[in-house]
């Protein structure tokens, strides 16, 4: 069975959910050989999964995703200790991928548990491994270049523009205790597209908050439904769930704001994603996007009893704050914004059917050390929803990644006082 690797953005329990989640959705069979901060090593028996790019209008299995920065297919394994094996593997290899003409290649390393940063996947491993590469290449008569860069790994930039997805390779080396493994790149995100859609957007209203566009894909994703269902997004603000929806391909997308103001972004964001997706895909977009003004806790009403196949929101997480509010302040803001979900999941309610998801984002509000959060879920599984773990129970506790005891995923930097936490729901 062939066996694959992907590396993780920046936040890595994500990266691995939303993996999980396409999985599901593609019906894959995967199963997960290693799973960590760095990122996850899985077999599986579709065989297709290295092929590069296939194109705009047809997203490959990982052009869909958000939270993976690189992927490929693992070409090699064995014991941590069996470095010759592997000297005298990568030496055989690059020379069939690279038959005549000039070799460029890199190396990139990822431990997969602390304390393994040694032998030949640590830096100096690293640096070891090429230099015996480029040796013997040269000691033959092949001109070789090894690309390096200031970064720890190669990243998808530095591996563009040295073209080591081809005619150049660039090799992954995974380590832990037991195993060693080397992967080979085959896909890296498509970064170019992600920080045009985020900078170049019309409508980009940072007070009333933005979610940033790969975080909008991950949340998608994170639904697991199929493309021709209807996504709805009940406190769309400027749109970005729902013009990243259509980037992905969904059919059927509804956008809604209690804010007239919102409503108008929305409509002059949507519009410019489907030019924008135009102009990838050279061919005339027509997905009927339909935008709302309705109170999330009133949705139901507002779409006249027609059903919706799963809810992907952020939700209003109060107003932006400066760090000096109260504690007391805080909490209360908290209180209202836990009243207008219980009543906006009571009219989500209305609109799903059983096993449908709500993929939602809560606040955590930073008090110095100190954080404050809604805790209190009982008033959303009364209105008919269950709490869907967004990882298998197993990698919960991975080191790296950053989960609430309830199993929450937190979406943060460092100096945000209010960070996100993504939970799944699923209609009872
Ligand atoms: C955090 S913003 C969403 C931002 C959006 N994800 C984006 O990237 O553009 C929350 C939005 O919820 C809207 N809102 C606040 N209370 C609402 C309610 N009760 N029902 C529906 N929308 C509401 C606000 O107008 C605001 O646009």
């Amino acid at each position: 069975m062939p066996s694959y690797f992907a590396i993780f953005g920046k936040t890595p329990a994500l990266s691995a959910a939303e993996l999980f989640a396409v999985f599901e959705r593609e019906k894959i069979e995967a199963k997960p050989a290693r799973v960590s901060a760095a990122g996850m090593i899985f077999e599986t028996s579709r065989s297709d999964l290295a092929r590069p790019d296939l194109g705009r209008s047809d997203l490959d299995f990982w052009s869909q995703l958000g939270g993976a920065v690189k992927a490929g297919e693992i070409i090699w394994k064995g014991k941590p200790n069996a470095q010759s094996e592997l000297q005298a593997f990568l030496n055989r290899d690059l020379r069939e991928r690279v038959p005549a003409g000039r070799i460029e290649f890199g190396i990139s390393n990822y431990p997969l548990e602390s304390g393994t940063h040694q032998g030949l996947t640590s830096p100096r491993g690293q640096t070891l491994i090429g230099a015996a590469l480029k040796k013997i290449l040269a000691a033959d008569g092949r001109s070789v270049r090894r690309v390096t860069s200031r970064e720890k790994n190669l990243s998808a930039v530095t591996i563009n523009k040295n073209k080591l997805l081809g005619p150049g390779v660039e090799y992954c080396l995974f380590s832990d205790r037991a195993m060693t493994f080397v992967g080979i790149t085959s896909w890296v995100q498509d970064y170019e597209e992600f920080a045009f859609r985020e900078f170049t957007r019309p409508r980009a209203d940072a007070i009333a908050g933005l979610v940033p566009v790969k975080l909008a894909r991950m949340l998608l994703n994170l639904a697991a439904v199929p493309r021709d269902s209807t996504i709805l997004d009940p406190f769309c603000g400027s749109g970005t769930i729902a013009a990243e929806a259509l980037a992905l391909g969904q059919k059927q997308v509804i956008a809604s704001d209690l804010e007239e103001r919102a409503i108008k972004e929305t409509r002059e964001n949507i519009r410019w994603t489907l030019t924008d997706l135009q102009r990838l895909s050279k061919q005339t977009l027509k997905v009927p996007v339909r935008i709302l003004q309705s109170p999330a806790e009133e949705i139901d009403r507002a779409l006249a009893g027609e059903r919706v196949d799963a809810i992907v929101t952020e939700p209003y997480l109060g107003p932006p704050l400066r760090g000096r509010e109260r504690t007391d302040e805080l909490q209360r803001t908290l209180n209202e914004l836990q009243k207008i979900y219980e009543k906006s999941f009571a009219a989500f309610a209305r609109l799903l059917a059983p096993g449908s998801p709500v993929v939602f984002i809560f606040p955590i509000y930073k008090k110095g050390a100190a954080e404050l959060s809604i805790n209190d879920l009982t008033g959303i599984e009364n209105a008919g929803f269950r709490p869907d773990p967004l990882l298998p129970e197993r990698f919960r506790h991975t080191p790296g990644f950053a989960l609430t005891a309830r199993g929450g995923i937190i979406y943060s930097r460092p100096d945000q006082l209010v960070h996100r936490e993504i939970l799944r729901f699923r209609r009872i």
